[in-house]
C-alpha cells in the first residue's frame, strides 16, 4: 500500500523536521499533493523539498499558536478539498522538569502548543475537509492515562492526555460525522525530540504510521492508534 491517486491533497501542520517533514516527503513519494507548513523561521527544508517537487508541494506557514496565523492561512486555502488534514506540531519540555518544578510559563507553552492549539486548527480546516476524508493529530504514547505507569515527563504527558480529551470532545460534538478521526502515536523516534537514543528510526515509524492512517479512511468516528495500528489504551 504505498502508491495513492494523484488527486489525494494532505495538509500538513508542522513539517519543517522531523516526523512531519518525513511525512511530506513520504506522501510527495506516493504521488499526493502536499500542502505542508512551517514556522515563518522554518520554511528552509520546505523550500528545499519544493525545488525537487514544484507542483506537488506548496509550502506555507503557520505558528499553531496564534490566531491570526491560523486565520490568515485558511483564507489563502480556502477553495482547497483536503482529503487528510493531519497536525504534527508540537513541543516538549526539559526531561528532568516535573509538574512540581515546571515554571508557569513553560507550561502554558506546553499545554497551548500541543492541546488548544491543535483543535483550533482543526475547527478552522475541517470545513476544507470532505465526508470521505480523514482528520489526524499527532499524538503520543505518552498521552495514554492507563499507560502511565513511571511518571516521567508528565508536563508533556498531561498535555497529551488532554489533546486526545479535547479531540474526543471535537469527536463527541460531531456523533454523525462520517470523516475517519485519529490521534496517532508514532512510537519513541529519533528527532530532535525522541533524541539519538530513541528506540524508532523515523524509517521505523513513518511509513506504517501513514500505512495506519489509509488502512482507516472511511471508517468513520475517533480511534487513538499507534503507527502499527494497534489500538492504545487511553
Ligand atoms: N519523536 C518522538 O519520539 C515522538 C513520540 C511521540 C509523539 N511525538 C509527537 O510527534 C510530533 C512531531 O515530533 P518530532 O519528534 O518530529 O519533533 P521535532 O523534531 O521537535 O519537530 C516538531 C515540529 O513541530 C513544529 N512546531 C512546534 N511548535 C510549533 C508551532 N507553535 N507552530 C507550528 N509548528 C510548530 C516544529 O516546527 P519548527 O521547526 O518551526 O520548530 C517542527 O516541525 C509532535 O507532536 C510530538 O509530540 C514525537
Amino acid at each position: 500500500m504505498t502508491k495513492q491517486s494523484a488527486s489525494n491533497t494532505v495538509l500538513l501542520i508542522g513539517a519543517s523536521r522531523g516526523l512531519g517533514h518525513a511525512m511530506a516527503c513520504e506522501y510527495l513519494q506516493r504521488g499526493w499533493r502536499v500542502i505542508a507548513t512551517g514556522r515563518a523561521q522554518s520554511t528552509d527544508s520546505l523550500a528545499r523539498l519544493a525545488l525537487q517537487h514544484p507542483d506537488a508541494l506548496r509550502v506555507e506557514t503557520v505558528d499553531i499558536t496564534v490566531p491570526d496565523e491560523i486565520a490568515a492561512l485558511r483564507a489563502r486555502l480556502e477553495g482547497e478539498v483536503i482529503d487528510l488534514l493531519f497536525v504534527n506540531a508540537g513541543v516538549t519540555n526539559a526531561d528532568e522538569e516535573t509538574t512540581a518544578t515546571v515554571s508557569t510559563e513553560e507550561f502554558v507553552r506546553v499545554m497551548v502548543t500541543n492541546a488548544l492549539s491543535p483543535l483550533r486548527v482543526v475547527a478552522a480546516f475541517e470545513a476544507l475537509v470532505p465526508a470521505s476524508g480523514t482528520i489526524g493529530v499527532m499524538s503520543s504514547g505518552q498521552g495514554s492515562l492507563a499507560n502511565n505507569t513511571n511518571g516521567a515527563h508528565d508536563v508533556y504527558r498531561g498535555s497529551k492526555a488532554a489533546l486526545n480529551m479535547y479531540m474526543r470532545s471535537f469527536a463527541a460534538r460531531h456523533a454523525d460525522d462520517p470523516r475517519t478521526l485519529l490521534l496517532m502515536a508514532p512510537g519513541w523516534v529519533q528527532t530532535d525530540m525522541g533524541g539519538p537514543g530513541a528506540r524508532l528510526t523515523i524509517a521505523d515509524s513513518i511509513p506504517n504510521l501513514m500505512d495506519t492512517i489509509t488502512a482507516q479512511s472511511g471508517t468513520p468516528g475517533l480511534q487513538y492508534l499507534d503507527y502499527l495500528g494497534r489500538t492504545v489504551p487511553w
